[in-house]
């Protein structure tokens, strides 16, 4: 692994069960060279002991406010010398702490003290990630220019499986360690923020800045109907709310949108040139008709991976024994365009039901593609409500659970800023 000298953080640990994963954290960091600071609350001291991080940092760790040793002023002699503050865990309560401005022991009063970045890896059951408190204060921290990292979906130690498990500790040193590159001043993460910016994107219900004035992009959404006969087929329950909250959204930023939608009973942005199909043959056809001058290419849509070979024309009659539907595969559309030789700027989503980071990541590399969204099946298909997990060439992004249209306007700007260059 890469070493980088000379560079100092503190690393601050909150009382969940993922404490156990910052011994590793340390461990990894200090192997990159990195001089790590501990620091923990009280309660994280129940699930790991200051003893074990001391012997694997070398340091004594930072617990109580009331010390004597720095002369009392832990709180703000820790931050100085740090090129960041990293928590992990970041529990819910912690995070409430931080969105508030709390400083009640000595952790917290050192994150508010602080003159550097903070970077934050949440830890904590689905239901309390997914609670309209913990949402809010992620974003208030979004907007506050705290750095977010994770957190995953999977296996959680209550036994039950959603968003919430801390990333592990090879992917937080990663992200450190980019972060670490990038430097204090690069500006990847303001310590003061800069409001006017980050309260546009905490509030994108606000007008968007035409940032994609002139720009045309192509958005399939929805799902898509096979028929078996004349009135059956398959499909599945995409409602279609997650394409047409993304093409509301890239209306609003002054591009012009074409989207192509499978059946749904939902009403189409207006100002969107819409094409109504039904099933992925149809899809694929409308999509190689509207591609010429498209600048990025959004694949919300659940297509069928396998149609019926052999539809009837007939409505098929009731039979006393089985009855076998051969299935042949349809195109894929995203592959098709994204392995274009000259592409647009191809996005993809991927449904997945578990191990979301591992099953998303491969779908975005067998695909070769720049950006793809993941979210987890069961909560974002026909619901009001998602939560998105980006990832690209540089990592994973959460853009935590808001209503779709939030979301929309949050990746409009994310991939907006991704295509700056190659759109100007
Ligand atoms: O419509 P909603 O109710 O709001 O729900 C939104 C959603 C859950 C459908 C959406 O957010 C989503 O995740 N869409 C992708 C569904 C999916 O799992 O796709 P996939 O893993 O089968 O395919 C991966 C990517 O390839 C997708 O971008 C898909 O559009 C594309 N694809 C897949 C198969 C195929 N034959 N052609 C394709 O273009």
């Amino acid at each position: 692994m890469e070493q980088t000298q000379t560079k100092r953080i503190v690393l601050g640990i909150t009382g969940g069960i993922a404490a156990y994963k910052a011994a590793e954290l340390a461990r990894l960091l200090v192997k990159q060279g990195i001089s790590v600071q501990v620091a923990m609350t009280e309660a994280a001291c129940h699930f790991i002991t200051p003893a074990t991080m001391q012997a694997l940092t070398g340091r004594p760790v930072l617990v109580d406010q009331w010390d004597a040793a720095d002369n009392g002023m832990a709180h703000i002699a820790a931050s100085r010398v740090a090129e960041a503050i990293v928590i992990a865990p970041a529990t819910a309560d912690f995070i409430a702490k931080l969105a508030h401005g709390l400083a009640d022991d000595l952790l917290s009063t050192m994150c508010l003290a602080r003159d550097c970045p903070l970077l934050v890896a949440p830890a904590m059951n689905k239901q309390m990630w997914a609670n309209a408190a913990t949402q809010r204060n992620v974003r208030q921290l979004i907007a506050d220019g705290v750095q977010v990292l994770g957190p995953d979906s999977g296996v959680q130690a209550c036994g039950e499986e959603g968003m919430g498990r801390m990333l592990e500790a090879e992917q937080l040193v990663k992200d450190i360690m980019d972060f670490l590159r990038n430097g204090k001043s690069a500006g990847t993460v303001s310590p003061i923020p800069d409001i006017s910016v980050r309260a546009h994107e905490k509030e994108p219900s606000q007008p968007q800045t035409r940032k994609l004035s002139g720009k045309k992009i192509l958005i399939t959404a929805g799902p898509t109907y096979e028929a078996i006969d004349t009135v059956r087929g398959i499909t599945n329950r995409s409602s279609g709310k997650m394409g047409y909250a993304i093409a509301q959204a890239a209306l609003e930023m002054g591009a012009q949108v074409t989207l192509i939608s499978g059946p749904t009973a939902i009403t189409k942005p207006q100002g969107a040139q819409a094409v109504d199909v039904q099933s992925a043959a149809q899809m694929f056809d409308a999509v190689k008709q509207h591609l010429a001058g498209c600048d990025i290419f959004i694949s919300v849509a659940a297509v069928a991976d396998y149609r019926v070979a052999h539809p009837s024309a007939q409505k098929i009659k009731k039979g006393s024994g089985n009855l076998t539907l051969e299935l042949e595969p349809n195109p894929d559309i995203l592959a098709y365009v994204a392995n274009l030789p000259n592409p647009p700027f191809c996005v993809g989503f991927a449904a997945e039901s578990e191990n979301l980071a591992e099953y998303a990541e491969q779908k975005r590399r067998a695909k070769k593609l720049p950006l793809l969204v993941g979210n987890l099946v069961q909560q974002a298909i026909g619901s009001d409500d998602n939560e998105l997990v980006l990832f690209d060439d540089s990592g994973r992004q959460t853009l935590p659970r808001a209503d779709k249209l939030t979301l929309a306007r949050l990746l409009m700007q994310r991939i907006a800023q991704r295509k700056k260059g190659a759109l100007q």
